[in-house]
């Protein structure tokens, strides 16, 4: 029996510059559509990676945390794709999921990040990639990647070998 399931890959991360790094590997594959779930406890280190999957993507604006108004939508120079940062945390129902014009978002075209990802369990598209941070110590963290869907599990094998050069 393998210990991983298909598809998934995990890491150790020993600093949040590390953890900035493997969120920027990341950004630089996204592309129109993909969504991309960010979930982990408070402290976890999901602004950390999503900051990182801006820089990797390239937007313009520095991806700081949209909290206050849940969606923040980036550009980027080389086109003019989007990338929508949500941070979902404040969210609870249905109502309010509707109320960030959720289903829009996600026909727009834009690629997706969403921190609280759980918060909206039940609006989210069955295909996306998971990726769970955990606090392991005060500068460990695990970060594990679960890709749903082929473009995913292709995302993922692209990204393992971007990040570990095999
Ligand atoms: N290996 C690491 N990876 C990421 N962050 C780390 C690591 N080690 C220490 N840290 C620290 O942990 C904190 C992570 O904060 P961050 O804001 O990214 O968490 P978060 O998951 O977004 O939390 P919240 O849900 O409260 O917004 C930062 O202060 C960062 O410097
Ligand atoms: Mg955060």
């Amino acid at each position: 029996m393998p210990i991983l399931k298909e598809g998934e890959l995990d890491f150790i991360s020993t600093s949040a510059e590390q953890t900035q790094r493997l969120g920027a590997r990341l950004g630089a594959l996204l592309q129109p559509g993909d969504v991309v779930c960010l979930s982990g406890e408070m402290g976890a280190g999901k602004t950390v990676f999503a900051s990182g999957v801006g820089a990797g993507w390239g937007a313009r604006e520095p991806m700081a945390s949209p909290t206050y108004t849940i969606v923040h939508e980036h550009r980027r120079d080389t086109d003019s794709n989007r990338l929508a940062h949500l941070d979902c945390y404040r969210l609870n129902s249905a109502e309010d999921v509707e109320s960030i014009g959720f289903d829009d978002l996600l026909e727009g075209g834009a690629a997706l990040l969403i921190e609280w990802p759980e918060k909206i369990e039940g609006a989210l598209p069955v295909e996306r990639l998971w990726v769970r941070l955990r606090t392991v110590s005060e500068v460990h963290r695990s970060v594990h990647f679960t890709p749903v869907g082929e473009r995913y599990v292709q995302m993922v094998e692209q990204y393992r070998q971007s990040v570990t050069g095999a």
